[in-house]
């Protein structure tokens, strides 16, 4: 997400670590900040925008010194404003932090903090953390221990980065599920968020585990865990060019991204389902009267369409709340009949999809409930919503999406609970549903071990001439992102339709060398299925299914199948099935030679019509 800098050595560490944040722009940020100290205290400059603004800032006061900290931040709590920008200061001004992550517990502390007559300028979590270390640190004991006294409060992700004024010639870092590297130079040394930020620096890095906390100082790292014993520093050489750094060492974003998708999805619940099961969205829908709502138009385009599609399907099934979905550049044309008592929802990675943003201020004519689903913090979507959720992806760089689709889906399953919550729906089981959301980021990351598999696969299939993508329920909208993917990237053509379509029309398609992917993670339709599958085989065509490891009937029959771990529900087992069939169209792109990460005649952001 955010992108992390410090250093502390003989060089003018203000502009090593503009530097640094220079290094990570390519990852996207909306704000950015500095915290050095000199003569006075610490000082922090810091400007939302591009990284040139706070560049002028700096131009306006050249200072020199030999610690600094720096932060490019992607908006998650409050606006990309100067004030919500890093560095934070504590109470005291005595210590500034930068923070990558969700602080989960932020506002019942910052409430407790209140109490106690904190002030606070931002509306983010990370003031609330750096007050929270402060007071710690304002009983005189060293920054380490503040930080780890601090760290012992908060609930959630975060790499924090804090430097104080009381003891000049150190940087103290901590991290947890979220990702910090040290590095390692003569008489010098630095913090990133990323490697490509300490190449030019040094090569030698130090990568900090969980929970383990960094004290840096100019000729020393040590490293202390929770009860402050020390720890083993070992360190790597890394001979990545500064290219394969940006992208993690992955060959393209695209599949970096597709490897984020278990953080991603743990970052999408992440404070909002405690620990009794229950959906926390109070906050975005105070006010809100989920009773009048008889009807919900989802709105959007392309792969955010298909996150909407999973939505209505949800809807409808937990809910029994009526649910359509518009490509938003029909329904800004189309004269759609809309209620008055309708929730227009409006699914958009960017935020500012043109179309999209048409139809979103149509609905606001004709003065209907709007509510955006969106991952850029402050978009245009985001902004003029009635009311917003945040998916919490992260900047999303290859053009095809993959794991902003399955954040937005994540996102549209905590709201359908959330509605069957306030609503008290006795049918829909939340606080389980709600438990297996926390368990998605694990299963994900067992699915994403079936990549050498689908290597394989990928090498038998990538001379097809054509591909079908299909399943039932649940699966047959999944189906049409996977076919999605593989249009894009890989220019095959590709039929993607529900199961039981297939015989209306498009079996005519099916010969040799046809390949079908079906999703068949839907227990109930399974027969249906199989005899699906029997059909294609019969004409040709070769299945590929993606089913749940206790499926034994749908393997019998499948040329190859891919097996991902069961699940009580089949919706989630579904949106899992979406990661094989992403690594395929990945690998068959790949081995076909195609521009992966800006595939031809596309564009990341469509703003115009
Ligand atoms: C496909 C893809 C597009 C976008 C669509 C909407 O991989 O990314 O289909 O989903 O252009 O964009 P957003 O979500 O930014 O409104």
């Amino acid at each position: 997400m955010c992108g992390i800098a410090g250093y502390i050595g003989q060089r003018n560490a203000i502009d090593v670590v503009y530097d640094q944040l220079k290094r990570l722009e390519y990852r996207g940020y909306d704000s950015a900040g500095i915290a050095y100290l000199n003569g006075s205290g610490i000082n922090i400059l810091k400007r939302a925008g591009k990284l040139s603004e706070l560049g002028k800032l700096m131009g306006q006061r050249p200072d020199e010194c030999g610690l600094a900290i720096g932060h490019s931040r992607w908006a998650t709590h409050g606006g990309p404003t100067d004030t919500n920008a890093h560095p934070h200061f504590d109470r005291y001004e005595q210590v500034a932090i930068i923070h990558n992550g969700i602080i989960e517990n932020y506002l019942e502390l910052k409430t407790e903090l209140i109490k106690d007559g904190h002030e606070f300028r931002s509306e983010t979590d990370t003031e609330v953390a750096a007050h929270v270390i402060g007071a710690e640190y304002a009983s005189g004991v060293p920054l380490e221990e503040a930080v780890r006294r601090g760290v012992k409060q908060l609930r959630g992700a975060y790499a924090l980065v804090v430097m104080s004024k009381r003891e000049p010639g150190k940087i103290v870092a901590v991290r947890n599920a979220s990702p910090l590297v040290l590095g390692v130079g003569q008489d010098e040394n630095l913090l990133a968020s990323d490697i490509p930020a300490l190449l030019p620096y040094t090569r030698d890095i130090v990568i900090l585990e969980e929970n383990t906390i960094a004290t840096v100082t100019q000729h020393a790292i040590v490293l202390t865990d929770g009860d402050g014993r020390e720890l083993p520093l070992k360190t790597e050489h890394i001979e990545w060019d500064v290219a394969a750094a940006e992208k993690g060492g992955y060959e393209h974003f695209m599949l970096k991204e597709i490897h984020e998708q278990p953080d991603v999805m743990r970052q999408v619940i992440a404070g909002r389902i405690d620990d009794e099961g229950n959906i926390r969205l109070d906050k975005v829908f105070s006010d809100f009267v989920w009773h009048e709502i008889d009807r919900v138009n989802i709105i959007a385009c392309g792969t955010a369409l298909h996150a909407g599609m999973m939505a209505k399907h949800l809807f409808e099934k937990l809910l029994r709340l009526p649910t359509d979905c518009y490509y938003s550049s029909e329904f800004r044309y189309g004269d759609p009949v809309l209620s008055p008592r309708s929730l227009a929802i409006f699914i958009s990675q960017s935020g500012e999809t043109a179309d999209s943003l048409a139809a979103l201020r149509l609905c606001k004519e004709k003065r209907i409930r709007t509510l955006g689903i969106v991952n850029v913090v402050g978009s245009s979507i985001a902004r003029e919503c009635d009311r917003t959720i945040y998916t919490q992806a992260g900047p999303e760089i290859s053009v095809a999406s993959t794991k902003a689709y399955t954040a937005q889906v994540m996102t549209l399953i905590l709201l359908a609970l959330y509605i069957a919550q306030v609503k008290e729906m006795p049918g829909v089981r939340v606080p389980e549903i709600a438990a297996e959301l926390k368990g998605m980021g694990d299963r994900a990351k067992v699915i994403l071990g079936l990549e050498p598999q689908v290597v394989k696969l990928a090498e038998q299939v990538r001379r097809a001439p054509l591909f079908f993508f299909m399943g039932r329920g649940a699966d047959a909208y999944v189906a049409l992102e996977g076919a999605l993917k593989l249009k894009e990237i890989a220019y095959i053509p590709t039929v993607e339709c529900p199961a039981g379509e297939m015989k209306h029309g498009p079996l005519a398609l099916v010969s040799d060398g046809v390949m079908a992917v079906f999703g068949a993670s839907e227990s109930d339709v399974r027969d249906k299925i199989v005899s699906n599958m029997r059909e294609i085989q019969a004409r040709g065509g070769t299945v590929l299914a993606i089913t749940t490891e206790d499926d034994a009937i749908v393997e019998r029959v499948a040329n190859v199948t891919l097996k991902i771990p069961n699940g009580p529900f089949d919706f989630l087992d579904a949106l899992l099935t979406i990661i094989p069939m992403q690594l395929l169209a990945y690998h068959v792109a790949r081995l076909n030679g195609c521009e992966i990460d800006q595939p031809r005649n596309l564009a990341k952001s469509v703003t115009v019509e």
